[in-house]
C-alpha cells in the first residue's frame, strides 16, 4: 500500500458526515423526480433567507471547511488533480475490496450514532433495492461514495467532499457560502467572470471541470462499466447548486437535462436514507458480491 496512506480525514470537520448533516439541514425536503428544479421551494426570497440562516447557524467547523473548499478549488487545481488521478494508475482493487479499504477511514464521528462509510453505502443501496429499482441503480448506491478513498491518500477534506461547482466560469451566488469565493484566485481571472466563462453555452457538463472531489473520481473509475444514468448519479450527486438550486443551467445540454431526474431520485436515497440501524454487512455480502460481478471485473483500476 502507498506509504502516504493516512486513515484519518484531517480537520476542520470532525467527520465527513458533518458536511452531509449540514446538507440535510439545508435541504430538509426530499428531492423529487416529479418536481422541476425551478420550482424547488415555493417562495425564492423566503428560501434565500432560510439558506442564509442555515449558513449563519452552521458550526464553525462547517464554515471553515467551506472556506477552504471555496478558496482552494481553482480551475488550475482541478486540472492538476485530473492529471494526478485520472490516469487511474494508483492501484487495482475489486469493488467489495474498495468498500473495505474505505472503511479504514477513521474520523471523529460518534461510533454509537454514526455509520461507517461502508454502512452508509450499504444503507443507500438497500433503500434503492427495497423500492424495486433496477440492479444497476442498487449498485450505484453501493458505490457512490467510494471516491472518498481520496482521503486515505492524503487529500484534505475540502478536496474530497463538499457541494461541487464548475470552475473556469463565474461562481454562482446559489452556491452555499458564496462569499468565500472572494478569496479564490479565480475570482481575479477575467476570462472566468462570465456566466459560461471558458465554455460554450450549452456545451454539456461533461465539458466542464467541476470542483475536484469524490464524485468526479468515482465517476472516472466506473466510466466503462455502468449506464449513463448511473454515471450521472456518481458525477453530479454533490452538484447541489445545479440539481437543487437550478444554477449553471446555461452550461447544461439535453443529456444533462435528461439525467437530472435520475440525479434527484438518487439524492433522496443518499441524503435521507440514513438511519442509525447499521446494515448487517455479513448477511448482505453474498447478494452484493453477485451484483458486482454482473457489471465489473474482479479488479478495476483506481
Ligand atoms: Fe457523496
Ligand atoms: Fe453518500
Amino acid at each position: 500500500m502507498k506509504d502516504e496512506l493516512q486513515t484519518r480525514s484531517t480537520a476542520p470537520l470532525e467527520s465527513l458526515d458533518e458536511w452531509e448533516d449540514f446538507l440535510k439541514e439545508r435541504y430538509p425536503e426530499p428531492a423529487s423526480a416529479e418536481r422541476k428544479v425551478s420550482s424547488v421551494g415555493t417562495d425564492p426570497e423566503k428560501q434565500k433567507t432560510e439558506f442564509r440562516d442555515y449558513e449563519a447557524n452552521a458550526r464553525d467547523t462547517v464554515r471553515e471547511f467551506y472556506k477552504l473548499n471555496h478558496e482552494g478549488q481553482t480551475h488550475a487545481f482541478v486540472l492538476a488533480k485530473h492529471q494526478e488521478y485520472l490516469g487511474l494508475n494508483r492501484m487495482e482493487m475489486g469493488v467489495w475490496e474498495a468498500l473495505q479499504y474505505l472503511n479504514q477511514l477513521i474520523d471523529d464521528s460518534d461510533p454509537d450514532t454514526d455509520l461507517s462509510q461502508a454502512e452508509h453505502l450499504l444503507q443507500t443501496a438497500e433503500g434503492i433495492r427495497r423500492d424495486g429499482h433496477p440492479r444497476w441503480i442498487v449498485l450505484t448506491g453501493l458505490m457512490h461514495d467510494l471516491g472518498k478513498v481520496l482521503c486515505l491518500w492524503g487529500e484534505p477534506q475540502w478536496a474530497v467532499v463538499g457541494d461541487t461547482f464548475p470552475t473556469g466560469c463565474r461562481f454562482s451566488e446559489k452556491n452555499v457560502f458564496p462569499e468565500f469565493f472572494a478569496n479564490n484566485p479565480d475570482s481575479a481571472v477575467e476570462a472566468y467572470q462570465t456566466e459560461c466563462g471558458i465554455y460554450e453555452p450549452g456545451c454539456g457538463f461533461d465539458q466542464v471541470a467541476l470542483s475536484w472531489g469524490h464524485d468526479e473520481y468515482i465517476y472516472n473509475v466506473c466510466k466503462d462499466y455502468l449506464p449513463a444514468e448511473g454515471l450521472a448519479m456518481f458525477r453530479y450527486h454533490s452538484f447541489y447548486p445545479w440539481h437543487r438550486e437550478g444554477a449553471y443551467t446555461a452550461l447544461a445540454n439535453d443529456h444533462d437535462r435528461a439525467m437530472l431526474p435520475w440525479v434527484l431520485k438518487f439524492n433522496e436515497y443518499d441524503l435521507y436514507s440514513k438511519s442509525h440501524e447499521a446494515p448487517r454487512e455479513a448477511d448482505l455480502r453474498p447478494y452484493y458480491e453477485e451484483l458486482i460481478v454482473e457489471f465489473f471485473p474482479a479488479k478495476i483500476r483506481w
